[in-house]
Formats: structure tokens, C-alpha cells, sequence
């Protein structure tokens, strides 16, 4: 800020949230580590909420009940609206698998964009990458998202990526993008 209260030229750029939804395995973390490589690579000021770094510390000590994944969406959420209405981009990737939290969420920040990272749960079963769905069906892991949980898709998200037939890359770019037609990158590199 100025002396005189004026914004400067660093807190021009509007904020925004890249919400990624969907089931464990679906490719949350990949296209968003992607994304979020580009962005830094523009220049763009921006954090990452990855579901299972963030429960290492904002929200350690949570487990796997509606109870406990409300309060970890919403934490998730309220770092999200404190940072995107400075200005910043801000990326998570947590299942976040109900709808009226995630809705919550949307009018706790700014710029919200929900993105639902859809791969179907056989594919994700198949893929298996940490080993937990071969668990969940042997009810080793209780409340076990797809298997012994719910999960709400968006009925109306921003971007629908479908991560069995398009590779990361590809959905990676279709959220920049996005990003690019609303003119949050004002002031960085432009290039497509
Ligand atoms: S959320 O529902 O609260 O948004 P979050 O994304 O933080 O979930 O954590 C999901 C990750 O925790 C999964 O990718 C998986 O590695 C691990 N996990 C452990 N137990 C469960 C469970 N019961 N359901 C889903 N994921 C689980």
C-alpha cells in the first residue's frame, strides 16, 4: 500500500482457487503438481494445499469421518480464502467428496473454480498407486472413499477433466487454459 492507502501494483492481481476434487487416485496431486509447476514458472504468486501434505500439519490428527473430513475441507478452504483474496493463485487437491462443503468453500474464497478430476473408480482401483483400495476391500480401512464412503461429484464444475482418456499433460493444460481466459495471469507471461 501506499502512504495514501492506494493498492500498488502488487496487489493488482486478483486472487483465485483451483479446487481439485475426486477420488483417491484419480490424479488430483499429478495434474496439480503440473499446474502449479507452469504457474511458478510464469512468475504467478501461488500456494499449494495438497490433501495429504496438509494433513501432515494444518490438519493432523483428523481421520476419515464426515466430522473429521468437514473440518479438514474447511480448514483447507479458510487458508484458501485468506490467500486468494490477497491476490494469490491457490491450488488444493483434496478429495473433498461432499458437495455442500465444497459449496461452503466456494463462498469462503475468491475466484473459486471447481475441478473435478474424474477417473473412474475401477480405474482407480486398478491403479491402486498407494496401495490403499486393495485394503479398503479387504475392510482393513474403514470410511474408505468409493468403497465404504460417498463421494458427491460436482454437478456443475468449471472444468471437468477426465484422467482416464486425456494424459496429465493435457489436463494440466486445460486448466491453464482456463486460468488464461479470466485474466488471472494479468501481468505474467502470456504465451499460450
Ligand atoms: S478428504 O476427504 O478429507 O478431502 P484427503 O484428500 O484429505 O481427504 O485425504 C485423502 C487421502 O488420505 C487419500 O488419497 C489416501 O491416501 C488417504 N486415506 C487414508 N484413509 C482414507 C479413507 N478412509 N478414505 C479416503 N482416503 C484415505
Amino acid at each position: 500500500m501506499t502512504a495514501a492507502g492506494t493498492a500498488t501494483t502488487g496487489d493488482v492481481r486478483p486472487g483465485y482457487v483451483l479446487w481439485f476434487t475426486g477420488f483417491s487416485g484419480a490424479g488430483k496431486s499429478t495434474v496439480a503438481g503440473l499446474v502449479a509447476a507452469r504457474l511458478r514458472g510464469l512468475g504467478a504468486p501461488l500456494e499449494v494445499l495438497d490433501g495429504d501434505e496438509v494433513r501432515t500439519h494444518l490438519t493432523k490428527g483428523l481421520g476419515f469421518t464426515k466430522s473429521d473430513r468437514d473440518t479438514n475441507v474447511l480448514r483447507i478452504g479458510w487458508v484458501a480464502g485468506l490467500l486468494s483474496r490477497h491476490g494469490v493463485g491457490v491450488i488444493t487437491a483434496a478429495i473433498s467428496p461432499y458437495a455442500d462443503i465444497r459449496a461452503q468453500v466456494r463462498a469462503m474464497t475468491t475466484n473459486f473454480t471447481e475441478i473435478f478430476v474424474d477417473a473412474p473408480l475401477e480405474e482407480c482401483i486398478r491403479r491402486d498407486v498407494k496401495g490403499l483400495y486393495a485394503r479398503a476391500l479387504a475392510d482393513e480401512i474403514p470410511h474408505f472413499t468409493g468403497v465404504s464412503d460417498p463421494y458427491e461429484p460436482p454437478a456443475h464444475p468449471e472444468i471437468h477433466l477426465r484422467t482416464s482418456s486425456s494424459t496429465p499433460e493435457e489436463c494440466a493444460a486445460e486448466v491453464l487454459a482456463y486460468v488464461r481466459s479470466k485474466g488471472w495471469l494479468a501481468g505474467a507471461d502470456q504465451t499460450p
